[in-house]
C-alpha cells in the first residue's frame, strides 16, 4: 500500500487527475490517497496558493500527484514553491512521439532534464525606480547534482549522449559555471558521449534535427521553454509528463498548465497526467504496472480512435481513460 498525496489544482488539472486516478484504480495495487490543496481556487478559499498543510502532506507521502494550477500574476507560484520546499532538484521531461499522433517527426525519443530549484526562477525579484530586476542564481552544488543526475540517468536508461544546454557566451559567469561543472562531472562517465549547445541553437535544432538529442541537461528557464517546444514537436502539451525528483521526495505532474480555454468541458487530453502516473509507478518500483499502463496508453494513441480533440478525435477525457483501462492486460 502506498500513501499518495493528490493535488488536483485548478482547471483541467482536476479533470486529468480524475482520469489518471481512474486508470490507477484499475491496477491491483492499493493506494491510500490524501487530497491536498494548491493553486488559485485554494487562494480564494484559504488566502494562499500553497498552504503549509500541503507541503506537510507531500512530505509524509510515498509520492505526490499534481494536476495543474492557475497562477494569477502577483500570486506565488504553487508548483515552483513546492518544488523548492521539497528540494525536487530535477525535472525529468521525456519527449516521445507516438505513431498514431500527428508529429513533426517520427520516432522522436529524448529527455529534457531541467534544473528545478534555482536559475531565473529563484524568486528573487525587485522593483526599483527604473524598473525591475530578477536574480539568476546558479550554484555549484545545484549544477553539480543535476549534471551528475543526468549522467546517472543516461547510464541507467542506456542512453548514449548527454548535451548541456546553456548560453555561456552571454551569461559568462552563471552559464560558464554550469557548462564547466557539466564537463567536470562528465569526466567520471567516459562511456557516455557529451556535447554542449547554446539554447537558441538548440531551439532551432529541435525543429530541424531533433534526432541529435538523447539526454539534455539545462537550467530552469531554458528547460521550461524547451520542454513546451518539445511538446509541440510531438503532438502537443496533452502528451508530455514529468517527474520532479529529489533526495527524499517525488512529485509527478503533466508539463501543461490549467488550460482555462478548455477547462470545464471534459475534453482535456489525459495522456500527460496518465504518463506522469506511469513515472510515479516506476519511482515506486512498480515496474510491471508502469509498463502495463504505458503499453495500454500507447495502443490507444497509436490507434487514434478514442482520443481527445487535440489529437484529432472527439472523445472525452474520461472516455479516453476508459479506453486505456480496456487495453490494460488486467
Ligand atoms: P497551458 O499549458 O495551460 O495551455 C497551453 C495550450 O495547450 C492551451 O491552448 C491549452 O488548451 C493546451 N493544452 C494544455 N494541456 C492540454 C491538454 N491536457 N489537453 C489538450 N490541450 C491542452 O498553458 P497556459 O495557457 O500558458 O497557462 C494557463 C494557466 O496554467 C496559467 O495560469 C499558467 O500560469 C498555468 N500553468 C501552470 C502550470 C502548472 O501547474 N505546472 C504549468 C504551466 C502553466
Ligand atoms: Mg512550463
Amino acid at each position: 500500500m502506498y500513501d499518495i498525496t493528490v493535488i488536483h489544482g485548478d482547471g483541467i488539472g482536476k479533470e486529468v487527475m480524475e482520469a489518471a486516478l481512474h486508470v490507477l484504480g484499475a491496477l491491483d495495487i492499493e493506494f491510500n490517497y490524501k487530497k491536498a490543496h494548491a493553486g488559485n481556487e485554494c487562494f480564494k478559499s484559504k488566502g494562499t496558493t500553497l498552504p503549509d498543510e500541503t507541503i506537510k502532506e507531500a512530505k509524509k507521502a510515498d509520492a505526490t500527484l499534481f494536476g495543474a494550477v492557475t497562477t494569477v500574476p502577483g500570486q506565488k507560484s504553487a508548483i515552483i514553491t513546492l518544488r523548492k520546499a521539497l528540494d525536487l532538484y530535477v525535472n525529468i521531461r521525456p519527449v516521445k512521439s507516438y505513431s498514431g499522433v500527428n508529429s513533426l517527426f517520427n520516432d522522436i525519443d529524448f529527455v529534457i532534464l531541467r534544473e528545478n530549484t534555482e536559475g531565473l526562477y529563484s524568486g528573487i525579484e525587485e522593483e526599483t525606480e527604473e524598473g525591475a530586476t530578477a536574480l539568476r542564481v546558479i550554484t555549484r552544488r545545484a549544477s553539480e547534482r543535476i549534471c551528475k543526475f543526468a549522467f546517472e540517468y543516461a547510464k541507467i536508461t542506456g542512453r548514449k549522449k548527454v548535451t548541456a544546454v546553456h548560453k555561456a557566451n552571454v551569461l559568462k559567469k552563471t552559464d560558464g559555471l554550469f557548462r564547466d561543472t557539466f564537463y567536470r562531472v562528465a569526466r567520471n562517465y567516459s562511456n557516455i558521449d557529451t556535447d554542449d549547445l547554446y539554447v537558441d541553437a538548440t531551439a532551432m535544432f529541435f525543429i530541424t534535427n531533433p534526432y541529435m538529442f538523447d539526454v539534455i541537461v539545462t537550467t530552469n528557464l531554458f528547460g521550461d521553454i524547451l520542454s513546451d517546444e518539445g511538446a509541440g514537436l510531438v503532438g502537443g502539451l496533452g502528451l508530455i509528463p514529468s517527474a520532479n525528483i529529489g533526495e527524499n521526495y517525488g512529485l509527478f505532474e503533466p508539463v501543461h498548465g490549467s488550460a482555462p480555454n478548455i477547462a470545464g468541458k471534459g475534453i482535456a487530453n489525459p495522456s500527460a497526467m496518465i504518463l506522469s502516473s506511469v513515472m510515479m509507478l516506476n519511482y515506486l518500483k512498480e515496474y510491471d504496472a508502469a509498463q502495463m499502463v504505458e503499453n495500454a496508453l500507447t495502443e490507444v494513441l497509436n490507434e487514434g480512435k478514442i482520443v481527445t480533440n487535440d489529437l484529432g478525435g472527439n472523445s472525452s477525457t474520461m472516455e479516453m481513460a476508459n479506453e486505456v483501462i480496456k487495453k490494460m492486460e488486467l
